[in-house]
Order: C-alpha cells, then sequence, then structure tokens
C-alpha cells in the first residue's frame, strides 16, 4: 500500500507547479478536464505534461465506444510516451473490463474508471487494471459511503496479494483528501484549485503575521539579521560557506 497525490488535470502550468512544490506523484485527465483547457492540441498537451513529469504516470481516457476501437486507441496513446497509463471506463456491459484485460496481457498499464463501488474495483483490479479509480463525491452524490467502499475494496485487494492501486477522485474538499486516506486509498487525485485550498488556514496566515512582526521588532532591537545585507556584504552571523539551493517561482512553459 502506498500513498501518493495525483494531480487532477490537464492544465500544464499546473502541473509543472505542483510538481516545483514536490507533490506530484501522478496526473490524471479525462475529456471534461480537456474541455477546461479550452483549444488545446490534445496529443501535444499530453506529451508536454509526461515531459514535465517523466517519471509519473500520466492517466489519459479512452473515448471510443466498441472493444476494438477502444484497444486501437489505447495503443494509439500508449505509443506517445512511455509513461501514459490507459484511463479505461468501467462500463456496464463489460467492455471496459475486456479491454483492461487485452491490455494487460500485452503489458499496458491501466486506471479502469468511473468506479462508485468496491465491487466495481474488485473487478476491475481482478481483470488486470493497475490502477482502480473511485469517484468519491460522485459516489456519495448517488448515496454510497464512499470510505467504507474504498476501505472494503482495501480488504480484498492486500487479502488477495494486488499490487493494483486504488486512486480516489472527485474530489471536491481537502477533508475529502483526509477521509479517502484514511479509508485506505493508495492515491488520492486532487484538483489544483483543492490542492491551493489544502495549504490554507486561517490561523495559520494569522500566526505567521504574528511571527513577522515579533521578528521585526526583535532585529529592530538586536540590530540583527542572518540574511546578506541589500549591498551584498556579510552580517556577522553568516557562516562562511552556504550551499545554495535553487527556488524558481515563476513556472515556465
Ligand atoms: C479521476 O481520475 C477523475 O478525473 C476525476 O476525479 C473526476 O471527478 P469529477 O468529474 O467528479 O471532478
Amino acid at each position: 500500500m502506498s500513498r501518493e497525490i495525483f494531480i487532477d488535470t490537464a492544465s500544464l502550468e499546473d502541473v509543472v507547479l505542483w510538481h516545483r512544490r514536490g507533490i506530484v506523484d501522478g496526473v490524471t485527465t479525462n475529456q471534461k478536464i480537456f474541455l477546461n483547457e479550452g483549444s488545446v492540441d490534445f496529443q501535444e498537451r499530453v506529451c508536454a505534461i509526461c515531459d514535465a513529469v517523466p517519471h509519473a504516470p500520466v492517466s489519459v481516457e479512452l473515448t471510443e465506444h466498441s472493444a476494438e476501437a477502444l484497444a486501437a486507441e489505447a495503443l494509439i496513446y500508449s505509443g506517445w510516451r512511455p509513461n501514459i497509463v490507459i484511463k479505461v471506463p468501467m462500463t456496464t456491459d463489460g467492455m471496459g473490463l475486456q479491454v483492461i484485460a487485452a491490455l494487460a496481457r500485452v503489458g499496458v498499464q491501466s486506471n479502469a474508471t468511473v468506479m462508485m463501488t468496491a465491487a466495481q474495483l474488485i473487478l476491475a483490479a481482478r481483470a488486470g487494471a493497475s490502477y482502480v479509480s473511485h469517484f468519491f463525491n460522485r459516489a456519495r452524490d448517488a448515496g454510497e459511503d464512499s470510505c467504507m467502499e474504498i476501505a472494503r475494496a482495501r480488504h480484498f485487494l492486500d487479502a488477495g496479494g494486488y499490487r493494483t492501486k486504488i486512486i480516489a477522485g472527485s474530489i471536491r474538499s481537502p477533508r475529502d483528501v483526509v477521509e479517502a486516506f484514511s479509508a485506505g486509498a493508495d492515491i488520492v487525485t486532487i484538483p489544483p484549485k483543492i490542492l491551493e485550498a489544502m495549504l490554507h488556514h486561517p490561523k495559520t496566515v494569522e500566526t505567521l503575521r504574528e511571527f513577522d512582526l515579533a521578528w521585526e521588532e526583535f532585529r529592530r532591537r538586536a540590530d540583527q539579521s542572518l540574511l546578506p545585507a541589500p549591498n551584498g556584504s556579510q552580517t556577522k552571523r553568516q557562516g562562511a560557506r552556504t550551499k545554495k539551493v535553487e527556488v524558481i517561482s515563476k513556472p515556465t512553459g
């Protein structure tokens, strides 16, 4: 069982930003997420995201409607970049399972998606999916107990010695992230705006302001600083040898 954070977006800027912040273990996309990006070239954007995080799995969703067409689409995407994972919808006619099984036989990684129950996750894992995605809030909208469904799927996977990872998607608040991990998700895929929200607490802002003011006052009284003076001269406490830490504040590309 792992504990990873994926980013649920097709925004290259957000992928790069959160990768720099040390957060992106993987990326998930879907048709609606791409619609939010406006008129971008699909293949170019997918490849740019894959190149920005070359060691992270990037899920790209299939859109066709027959087993043959889905398999053909999967082969096209998986040829674009080695870190592409094929997102296969859990269709109620079993076609999705058939495609997952076919991909597993030829060693293509898949992410079974749009699932609401442990029963669906169990089938997808058994068919050979590398990742099984539970839609945390959409399932709740339908009256499911999402934490219970994840916990039951977790138990099945652990008892059966599966390497399949559970992804919790459809995340709408920081609390969902914590609940999904507590229930046993290996991965939570989080939209950028929820990642931003996870950073915030009013008391954190208030406390930092208090500390800043205290530090200003301390420096005023003691007349000392660890940072270089504006003219480049060394302060009395600064060590001779310092490591360089590069922080890029603006993402490029
Ligand atoms: C997960 O892989 C999906 O992209 C995503 O979380 C979908 O959820 P939503 O459409 O409810 O936001």
